[in-house]
């Protein structure tokens, strides 16, 4: 069985998926973790975030992958662990413009496709429903207003020690939805066949018992 939960930045789409994948027992793909690896890449070669060529070769000579450990899903470039370093505000306001790149995600897709074959999956990303796993069983649209998801992402911030004002972060939110919503190929658009919840008004628990009714009724 096949989930795709889509849906804009900050939205709670990697905290519920997660959630869900281990309720039902299920493989977790974050597919955003493997577009931030290869901005990492670039950033550490000093590799301009649009020269795709040098990227391109980056990502052939490098190996993104994930581990699971006992805390959780950890992102591995070769083997150094990258889980912390791919979320810094320099790769998250960077890393609209390297996904944009047509051959980083043809690559990526060819990989996220190869992750979900023959397994229960609960996928997330940006187009997931609509591109990589188009016959997907249950698709999910999660979406929340832009101030709710800045609430969202400066508590998370506290409690890593970083404090940007929200107003900083509302505008950084709305860009990236701007960019990932307005890029040539593969942009970030609810899929016809997909479910849209607003979890604006929903904590996380709310989330997840209404997205597993959707999976239950689907099923
Ligand atoms: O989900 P997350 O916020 O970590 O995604 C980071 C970025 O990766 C998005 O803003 C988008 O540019 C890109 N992305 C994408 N397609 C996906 C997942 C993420 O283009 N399937």
């Amino acid at each position: 069985m096949q989930i795709a939960i889509d849906g804009p930045a900050s939205a709670g789409k990697s905290t519920i998926a997660k959630l869900i994948a281990k309720k039902l027992n299920f493989v977790y793909c974050d597919t955003g973790a493997m577009y931030r690896s290869v901005t990492l890449l670039a950033k550490n070669h000093n590799v301009d975030y649009g020269d795709s060529s040098s990227i391109l070769k980056l990502m052939n000579s490098h190996r993104i992958s994930f581990v699971n450990k006992e805390d959780g899903q950890h992102v591995m470039l070769d083997d150094e662990d990258i889980s912390d370093e791919i979320r810094t505000e320099e790769i998250t306001n960077n890393v609209s413009q390297v996904s944009a790149i047509k051959k980083v995600r043809e690559e990526l897709v060819e990989m996220q496709r190869n992750m979900a074959n023959n397994i229960n999956i609960v996928m997330d990303g940006r187009d997931i429903g609509t591109t990589v796993l188009p016959d997907a069983d249950v698709k999910i649209f999660l979406i929340a207003s832009v101030l709710v998801r800045a609430k969202r992402r400066y508590k998370e911030n506290i409690e890593r020690g970083i404090n940007t004002p929200l107003e900083k972060l509302k505008e950084e939110i709305a860009a990236r939805d701007y960019k990932d919503s307005h890029r040539e190929i593969s942009p970030l658009v609810k899929a016809n066949d997909a479910i849209e919840v607003d979890s604006s008004n929903m904590n996380i628990e709310q989330v997840v018992d209404k997205i597993t009714k959707i999976i239950n009724e689907n099923k």
